[in-house]
């Protein structure tokens, strides 16, 4: 954690030499699900220019960023992320999380790929979270986050915004994209998990399951930044249909998701109030 620190910092020292802008809000898209925003770019260049380690882009993940001046102010958009499955710790996995908070972005807006859990859920279905289920079995806070970054035990009562989460069904009720809402359960995978797995996360009150998110979303609470997710639900959970389950299926189902993502982040990025 400590090299973290201190490697957080030059990146964020770096960031102020080049005089480039400080966002208020950080946007990181999942598995497929880039969106192309209408804003002007300010900068933009390839994630790992950001990190302090290695970091390989896996299918569908462009792995870039973009810093953008939109309605509503200015947006990092990291269009892709780093995974704990690629044999990172979750301190390095909320690397960039934190990097956007210490540059001073108080709203933290992803998406994600996820399996529905709850076959009411179906592929295409844009799902709005409302709290999270962290079986990652990590935690980024483990270690000694510097005091000033917030409480050794945070609060995550309200890990989900209820600003945000009002803010999302606002734009998405007056554009008619139809959004649920949801529980997402974090997984550590890559495996997808097994049926009884499925079953399981059903009976814990999981409605989706992914392999992201939770730990950003800790990460971004304890910065005390306020959180909003919108899963796109890619597939059936495993054993809910007889049919094995692909990384391909995944990303069809953010293309045809596409349209809409577009139309809500397009909305909800364009308005100023998205700057509480
Ligand atoms: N399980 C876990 N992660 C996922 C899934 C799934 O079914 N689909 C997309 N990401």
């Amino acid at each position: 954690m400590n090299h973290l620190v201190a490697e957080l910092q030059s990146a964020v020292d770096s960031w102020r030499a080049k005089g480039r802008a400080l966002p208020q809000t950080i946007l990181v898209s999942g598995s497929g699900l880039a969106i192309d925003l209408e804003a002007e770019v300010l900068a933009q260049g390839e994630l790992q220019e950001l990190l302090p380690f290695p970091a390989h882009g896996i299918v569908g993940h462009p792995m870039e960023f973009q810093l953008l001046r939109t309605g509503s102010g200015v947006v990092l958009y990291y269009r892709g992320r780093v995974h704990g499955y690629q044999g990172l710790t979750a301190a390095q996995t909320v690397f960039l999380t934190r990097f956007g908070a210490l540059l001073g972005a108080r709203n933290l807006i992803m998406t994600n790929a996820a399996g529905a859990v709850d076959p009411q859920h179906q592929p295409g279905d844009l799902v709005l979270l409302e709290d999270h289920l962290n079986l990652m079995g990590k935690n980024p806070l483990e270690g000694d986050p510097p005091p000033e970054w917030g409480p050794r035990f945070p609060d995550m009562t309200v890990a989900y915004s209820r600003r945000l989460r009002k803010l999302l069904r606002h734009h998405a009720d007056q554009r008619q994209v139809p959004l649920a809402e949801g529980i997402y359960a974090g997984m550590a995978g890559p495996s997808y998990e097994t049926p009884a797995e499925v079953r399981m996360l059903a009976t814990l009150g999981a409605t989706v399951v992914g392999m992201s998110t939770v730990l950003e979303v800790i990460a971004a609470n304890h910065l005390g930044l306020e959180c909003a997710v919108v899963s796109v639900v890619s597939n059936l959970g495993a054993g809910l249909l007889d049919v094995p389950l692909d990384h391909e299926e995944v990303l069809e189902a953010g293309r045809s998701a596409a349209a809409r993502l577009q139309t809500l982040f397009g909305a909800v990025l364009g308005d100023a109030d998205l700057v509480g």
